[in-house]
C-alpha cells in the first residue's frame, strides 16, 4: 500500500493504474470499522486497484459539531487497510483540499435533497460532503465508488451529484454492517457511555418493528411516526425525525411508491444516532 498526501503524486500514480484496469475508490473520514472494512472489501472484489482517503472534512461539519473531537486513528486505520489489501491510501492535509478561506471555496449544492432530514437539522452539511466528495472524485477519478447505506441520504446525494454533473462514475451502496445487538456501526458510537451504549440499539428495533407493520399493510403512517417517536422519547433518546419515504428519491411516499425507506435520526448523550430501514412494498 502506498501512502500518499499530494494530489499532484496521486494522479501520477493513479496514471500508472489505470492501464492496468478499473480503479474502486472509498471515501472515508477514518477511524475505521467493519462497516467501513465492508465497502473496502467489496471494491477490491471489483476493481484492479483499490484506492482510500481519509480526509475528517471540515466543510461537513458546523460550528459547535465535533470536528475537534471526532477520533483520529491513522496507525489502526493504516493497518487495517494493509491487511485488507487496499493500494493507495490518500491522506490530503486540509491546506491541500482548501487553500483559499472557506468563504472563497466553490461549492457543490445539491438542492432539494440537502435540506431534508440530516440537512434540516445540520445546515451546509451536504453541501460539505458533496464539495469534498467532488474534489476527490476529480482527484482520483475512478470507475466506481462506493458508500454505505447507513448514509443513507449522503448516498442519494452523491447519486444525485454524480448524475446532475454527468460525472462517469458509478455508484455502488453497500448494506448496513452492525454490531451483534443491532447498533449500527459508527465511530460516533464511542461518544456513548455505558448506559447509553445499552439503550442504542433500541433505535434500530424501533425500524425493525415499524419495518413489519408497513410489511403487514399499515397505512396509519402518522400514527406509526408517533408511537416510534414516544417509545424512543421514552428510552432516553431526544428524537430529531422518523420519516417515512420513497427509497429511490426521499421525497414523501405517495401511492406510486413501491419501495419505503424509513429513517430517522436521534440523539443519546453526546451522541447523535442515525439509522434506516427498507421496505419493499408488495
Ligand atoms: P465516514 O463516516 O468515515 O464513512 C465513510 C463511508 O463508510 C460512508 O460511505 C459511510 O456510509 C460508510 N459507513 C459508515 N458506517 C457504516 C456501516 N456501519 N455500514 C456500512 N457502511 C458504513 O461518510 C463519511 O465518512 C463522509 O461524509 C465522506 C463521504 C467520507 C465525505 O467526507
Amino acid at each position: 500500500m502506498i501512502l500518499i498526501d499530494q494530489t499532484a503524486l496521486l494522479r501520477k500514480q493513479l496514471a500508472q493504474s489505470k492501464a492496468k484496469g478499473r480503479v474502486a475508490f472509498v471515501p472515508t473520514m477514518g477511524n475505521l470499522h467493519e462497516g467501513h472494512l465492508a465497502l473496502v472489501r467489496e471494491a477490491r472484489a471489483l476493481a484492479e486497484t483499490v484506492v482510500v482517503s481519509i480526509f475528517v472534512n471540515p466543510l461537513q461539519f458546523s460550528a459547535g459539531e465535533d470536528l475537534d473531537n471526532y477520533p483520529r486513528t491513522m496507525a489502526n486505520d493504516q493497518a487495517a487497510l494493509q491487511a485488507e489489501g487496499v493500494d493507495v491510501l490518500f491522506v490530503p492535509a486540509v491546506m491541500q483540499m482548501y487553500p483559499r478561506p472557506a468563504d472563497q471555496q466553490t461549492r457543490v449544492e445539491v438542492p432539494g435533497l440537502s435540506s431534508l432530514y440530516c440537512g434540516a437539522t445540520r445546515p451546509g452539511h451536504f453541501a460539505g460532503v458533496a464539495t469534498v466528495v467532488c474534489k476527490l472524485f476529480n482527484m482520483v477519478q475512478p470507475d466506481v465508488a462506493l458508500f454505505g447505506k447507513k448514509d443513507y441520504q449522503q448516498l442519494l446525494v452523491i447519486r444525485h451529484m454524480v448524475e446532475d454533473l454527468s460525472m462517469p462514475i458509478e455508484i455502488i451502496g453497500i448494506d448496513t454492517v452492525r454490531e451483534v445487538d443491532g447498533l449500527a456501526m459508527s465511530s460516533r458510537n464511542q461518544y456513548l457511555n455505558d448506559t447509553e451504549r445499552a439503550v442504542a440499539p433500541v433505535l434500530r428495533q424501533q425500524l425493525q418493528q415499524l419495518a413489519v407493520k408497513l410489511g403487514k399493510g399499515e397505512k396509519d403512517i402518522s400514527a406509526l411516526r408517533q408511537l416510534a417517536v414516544e417509545n424512543l422519547d421514552a428510552a432516553g433518546f431526544e428524537t430529531d425525525y422518523v420519516e417515512f419515504v420513497d427509497a429511490e428519491t426521499l421525497q414523501e411516499m405517495n401511492e406510486d411508491t413501491q419501495h419505503i425507506v424509513v429513517l430517522a435520526a436521534a440523539k443519546l448523550g453526546a451522541a447523535r444516532l442515525i439509522d434506516n430501514i427498507e421496505v419493499p412494498l408488495s
